[in-house]
């Protein structure tokens, strides 16, 4: 079996950094900096990166939803600050995984944004199976029953069933939405037996990563073109635009140089987090 995280795949941390930290230097705002994350591996074109984790939890309905890390206060440079952080199977899971793209603007990723974890379906999306669902609809494990053997004709059937979905972004448009990919699949089910952070991060071979390719911010596609058929066995993720190519179901520590959130972020209105309410103080402009 080809892409199961191991520690000699964790040790490799560092590899990837040193090509994404050539970007700009970080505006001032809140956060930002070397980043280390786990992410899925990409193994071909410009992206200098794989794309990050989302840790997933499944309640006892089965509505799958992304975790989101223990809120903490901090005071940096006199002011306070919020960091959403926490330790998942050994790895610091940060809110700044997914600060790249322009998503660091998004007030989903402001830690105390009170946004629905659940990932919800997702209209855009190109898998026929989700017909079947509500625009919206929370997605649940018994929509991905048929996991061991689903397929769409692109690459070989049972590697695993994807879903697009949307994460925290209840209220938000645009390029403030977060977009995922949530799968099924066997292969990471097997892999979660031997790996902490696996075992910790995803539920029943049910995982999801943040689907903005990290070239320059395409949304790419697992099983949605006939062009993935030329890696591997056809189960990779393809991003239509510079040819950039990921392996889903190997998961390995990387880093790379998040954006700080500007501090004129709000709150959104609709979420609950008491709308309005600015997150974050001046100064601390990455580490
Ligand atoms: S390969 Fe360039 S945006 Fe994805």
């Amino acid at each position: 079996m080809k892409g199961v995280v191991g520690a000699s795949a964790i040790a490799g941390i560092g590899s990837t950094g040193a090509a994404a930290v050539n970007t700009a230097t970080p505006p001032t705002g809140s956060g930002g900096g070397i980043t280390p994350f786990m992410g899925i591996e990409r193994i071909d074109g410009p992206a200098p990166r794989g794309m990050p984790i989302i840790p997933v939890e499944i309640d006892d309905e089965g509505v799958i939803s992304g975790r989101w890390p223990e809120v903490k206060e901090e005071t940096v440079q006199g002011q306070t600050e919020y960091l959403a952080e926490e330790e998942i199977g050994g790895i610091t899971y940060t809110s700044q995984w997914f600060q790249y793209c322009g998503k660091q603007t998004s007030p989903a990723l402001l830690p105390r944004a009170d946004q629905d974890n659940r990932f919800l379906s997702s209209e855009e999306t190109q898998y026929e199976w989700q017909s079947e669902l509500e625009a919206d609809e929370p997605l649940n494990i018994e929509h991905f029953d048929d996991y061991e053997d689903w397929g769409n004709e692109i690459g070989e059937d049972g590697a695993g069933k994807p879903a697009a979905a949307t994460w925290r972004s209840d209220g938000l448009e645009g390029g403030d939405v977060l977009n995922a990919i949530v799968m099924r699949s066997p292969r990471i089910e097997e892999a979660a037996q031997e790996d902490e952070f696996l075992e910790a991060a995803t539920q029943d071979g049910v995982f999801a990563y943040l689907n903005v390719c990290t070239h320059f911010c395409c949304v790419p596609g697992f099983k949605v073109s006939d062009t993935a058929e030329r890696f591997e066995d056809g189960n990779v993720i393809y991003c239509q635009c510079h040819a950039s190519v990921y392996d889903p179901f190997t998961i390995l520590e990387q880093s790379f140089l998040s954006f700080p959130q500007p501090d004129d972020v709000q709150l959104p209105e609709e979420g609950g987090g008491g709308g309005g309410e600015e997150e974050g103080g001046d100064g601390g402009g990455g580490h």
